[in-house]
C-alpha cells in the first residue's frame, strides 16, 4: 500500500539518519537543517541522551492513562517548565501537538468563563494573517485563507483584527494594538472569551516581532474587560527567540500559553497547555475537572522526551546561546538582500523570515501561481539544504516567505553556508 503522503505526486527523499544540523537520505545526501523541519529540531538530530531516555522510559512504562494514573515523567516536565515559566503560569496539560493544545486552549477559556458564571463569553479574537493549527477550530482560529478556503462549511466564524506586519503597515491601529482593542470592544467584552496571538509572530508573518507597545496596550484591554490572553508559543517559544518565551520580550504576562514542537525538539510529539493559577483554581474550586479528555493526554514517554529536552536545553546553555548568537545570524542573513526578490529579512533569536517580493522598491508580491516560495525551498533542498516555505499570507492570497529556524547548537560556519546554499536556491530559481 503506498503510503498517503502530504504531497500526492511528488517523490520525497527517504531520509535514514541524522546528527547535529544535517540529516541524511537513504543514498547518502547530506542536507543542512536550516528550519529544524517546520522550526522543531531545536537541539539538533541525533542527541542520544535524550533518544536514550525516550527508550528508557518506554521500557519502564509507555502508556497509562492520564484519566487514571500519574506518572513521574510527567511531574518532572511540570517542574522543568515551572523553573522558567512567570510565577502566575502554575498549571500544565500535555498533549501531543500543537493544534491539539490550541483547541484545548479554547476550551478551558470557555470553560472558566463558564465556571465564573459569564457563559456569555465564547469569542475568541485573533489575528490575520496567523496560523494556529490545522484542527477545525484551530484552523478557524487561523487567519490563512489558503488553508481555509475548501473547509469553509466546517469552519467557526470568530472576530478577527489584522496582524501587526512592519513591513508592509508599519504606523496605524493595526501597529499599535488599537485595532484589537476596537475589536474587543465592538464584539463586546461579555461575549469575548480570549485574545489569541503568537507574540512573536511565526511563519504566517515571516518572523515579525510588533513593537513592546503593540502587547502592553493589548494585554491592559484584555485586563480592563475580562479578556484571557493566550499566547501561542508552539514555533517561537522554548528558547527560540533567544528567551525562553516570545511573550518575555513585550514585558506581558498571558493567561494561558501553548507550547509544541521545540518542547521535545522533535523526539516524541508532545505540546503543552500551560495556565494561570486563577484560570485553573476556578476550575478546580468550581466543577473540579477541565471537560477535555484524550488517550494520549499526559504520556509518559512523551513526557520523557520533553524532560530530557529542557534539561539538554539547560544544561548547554542553549537559550542563552541563541540570544548570542543573534546578531551573527541576522548580519549574515542580510546578505540575502543582494538578490533583487528579497524584500525583508527579520526576526529574532534564530528564528528568521525572509520574505520575497517581484518588486522591492513598491513590496508587490509574486503571483501565488508561480509557487515562488516551494520553488524556491525544493531548490534549495536539491543544493542540500532544508528551509520552511510559507506560502499565501497576504490579504489577496499572495505571499512568499522562507522561514530559517536551525538547531541552537549550529555553528557560525554552518550559518554562512545556509546563507551560500540558499543564496544559490534564489538564484537558480529567480535568476540573478
Ligand atoms: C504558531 C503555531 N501554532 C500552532 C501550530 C500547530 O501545531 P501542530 O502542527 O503541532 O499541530 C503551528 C504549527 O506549525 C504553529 O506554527
Amino acid at each position: 500500500m503506498p503510503v498517503f503522503h502530504r504531497h500526492l505526486t511528488q517523490s520525497f527523499p527517504r531520509v535514514v539518519r541524522g546528527e547535529g544540523c544535517w540529516l541524511f537520505d537513504d543514498a547518502g545526501k547530506a542536507y543542512l537543517d536550516g528550519s529544524g523541519g517546520a522550526l522543531v529540531a531545536n537541539v539538533g538530530h541525533g542527541v542520544i541522551e535524550i533518544a536514550e531516555a525516550v527508550g528508557r522510559q518506554a521500557a519502564k512504562v509507555a502508556y497509562a492513562s492520564g484519566a487514571i494514573f500519574a506518572n513521574e515523567p510527567v511531574a518532572e516536565l511540570a517542574e522543568e517548565l515551572d523553573e522558567v515559566l512567570p510565577e502566575s503560569l502554575a498549571y500544565s496539560y500535555f498533549l501531543c501537538s500543537g493544534s491539539e493544545a490550541i483547541e484545548a486552549s479554547v476550551k478551558l477559556a470557555r470553560q472558566y468563563w463558564r465556571e465564573r458564571g459569564e457563559a456569555g463569553k465564547w469569542k475568541v479574537v485573533s489575528r490575520v494573517p496567523s496560523y494556529h493549527g490545522n484542527t477545525l477550530t484551530a484552523l478557524s482560529l487561523s487567519g490563512r485563507e489558503h488553508y481555509r478556503a475548501i473547509y469553509g462549511p466546517l469552519l467557526t466564524e470568530f472576530p478577527r483584527v489584522p496582524a501587526p506586519d512592519r513591513y508592509r503597515r508599519p504606523h496605524g491601529d493595526t501597529w499599535d494594538g488599537t485595532a484589537v482593542v476596537r475589536e474587543i470592544e465592538r464584539q463586546g467584552p461579555e461575549t469575548v472569551a480570549a485574545f489569541l496571538a503568537e507574540p512573536i509572530i511565526g511563519s504566517s508573518l515571516g518572523a515579525m516581532a510588533p513593537e513592546r507597545e503593540y502587547y502592553e496596550r493589548v494585554a491592559e484591554a484584555c485586563r480592563a474587560h475580562g479578556v484571557l490572553f493566550i499566547a501561542d508559543e508552539v514555533m517561537a517559544g522554548m528558547g527560540r527567540t533567544g528567551r525562553w518565551f516570545s511573550f518575555e520580550h513585550f514585558g506581558v504576562v498571558p493567561d494561558i500559553v501553548v507550547c509544541g514542537k521545540g518542547l521535545s525538539g522533535g523526539y516524541a510529539p508532545l505540546s503543552a497547555l500551560i495556565a494561570s493559577r486563577e484560570v485553573v483554581d476556578t476550575i478546580r474550586d468550581g466543577s473540579g475537572a477541565f471537560v477535555h479528555a484524550q488517550t494520549w493526554s499526559h504520556m509518559p514517554v512523551t513526557a520523557a522526551a520533553g524532560v530530557a529536552t529542557l534539561r539538554y536545553l539547560k544544561r548547554h546553555g542553549l537559550v542563552g546561546r541563541v540570544a548570542s548568537m543573534e546578531s551573527e545570524f541576522f548580519d549574515r542573513l542580510e546578505k540575502l538582500r543582494a538578490h533583487p526578490a528579497v524584500g525583508d529579512v527579520r526576526g529574532r533569536g534564530l528564528l528568521a523570515g525572509v520574505e520575497l517580493v517581484a518588486d522591492r522598491a513598491t513590496k508587490r508580491p509574486f503571483a501565488r501561481r508561480e509557487r515562488v516560495a516551494e520553488r524556491v525551498a525544493a531548490a534549495a533542498l536539491a543544493n542540500g539544504l532544508v528551509v520552511w516555505s510559507n506560502a499565501g499570507h497576504l490579504e489577496n492570497g499572495d505571499g512568499d516567505i522562507l522561514m530559517l529556524g536551525p538547531p541552537f547548537t549550529v555553528s557560525t560556519g554552518e550559518i554562512d553556508e545556509i546563507v551560500a546554499r540558499l543564496a544559490r536556491a534564489l538564484d537558480t530559481t529567480l535568476g540573478t
